[in-house]
C-alpha cells in the first residue's frame, strides 16, 4: 500500500520503500489511544473474512476546545470499491460523537480526489469550502476540498 504510486497520488508523501514503511508503521502503531493525553488514533482496517490488513484509518483532535476532530483514510487499491473505508469511518464518527464527545468532525482532500470526497458525501459529511490552489505539493497547485458533520447532524441522520 505504503509503496503504490496512486496510493500516494493525492497524499504529501511519497511512495515508501519496504523500510520506510516499516519505520512508519512503528510509528503509527503506537497510536492505540484516543483521549485526554493521546491526541490521535489510528487504525487498520482488518477484513474480517481473511484478517488481512487492507488499510487504515485515524482520527485526531484538532482542537480541544472546540470539541473538533479531523479524520483521514488510506486502503490498498486491492481492496477498494467494496465500503471498506466508508464502514471505518463511520466508526471513527461513532467513537467521536458517541464515546469522546466531540462536537464537530472534518476531513479534507484534493479536489481531484473524488474517491476520497465520496467517501465523506456517503458519511453524510456536508462540502463546506473549496480552496483554490491552496497546497504546492511536488512542484503542482493542490485545491483542497473541505467537509464537516456536526454532532447534532450526525444524531440526526441516524
Ligand atoms: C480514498 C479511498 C480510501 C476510497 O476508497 P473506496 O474503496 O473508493 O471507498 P470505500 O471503501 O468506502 O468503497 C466505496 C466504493 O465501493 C463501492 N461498493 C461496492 N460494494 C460495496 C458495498 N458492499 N458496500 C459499500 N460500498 C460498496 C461503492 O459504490 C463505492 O464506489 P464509488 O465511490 O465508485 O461509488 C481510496 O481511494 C484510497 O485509499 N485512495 C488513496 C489514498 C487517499 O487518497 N486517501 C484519502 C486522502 S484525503
Amino acid at each position: 500500500m505504503h509503496r503504490r504510486p496512486e496510493v500516494s497520488r493525492f497524499l504529501i508523501w511519497v511512495p515508501r520503500d519496504r523500510e520506510d514503511a516499516v519505520a512508519k508503521l512503528r510509528k503509527v502503531a503506537r497510536m492505540r489511544r484516543i483521549d485526554e493525553r493521546n491526541g490521535a488514533l489510528r487504525l487498520a482496517v482488518v477484513e474480517r473474512a481473511t484478517g488481512a490488513v487492507v488499510g487504515d484509518v485515524n482520527i485526531e483532535i484538532i482542537s480541544r476546545r472546540d470539541l473538533e476532530a479531523e479524520m483521514g483514510w488510506v486502503l490498498h487499491p486491492d481492496h477498494q470499491g467494496r465500503g471498506y473505508a466508508t464502514e471505518a469511518a463511520a466508526e471513527l464518527l461513532r467513537l467521536g460523537f458517541e464515546e469522546l464527545g466531540l462536537h464537530r468532525v472534518m476531513a479534507a482532500c484534493e479536489a481531484r480526489n473524488l474517491p476520497s470526497a465520496r467517501v465523506m458525501q456517503r458519511l453524510g459529511m456536508r462540502q463546506e469550502a473549496h480552496f483554490r490552489e491552496r497546497e504546492n505539493v511536488r512542484g503542482e497547485w493542490w485545491d483542497t476540498l473541505f467537509y464537516g458533520i456536526l454532532a447534532s447532524e450526525w444524531r440526526g441522520a441516524r
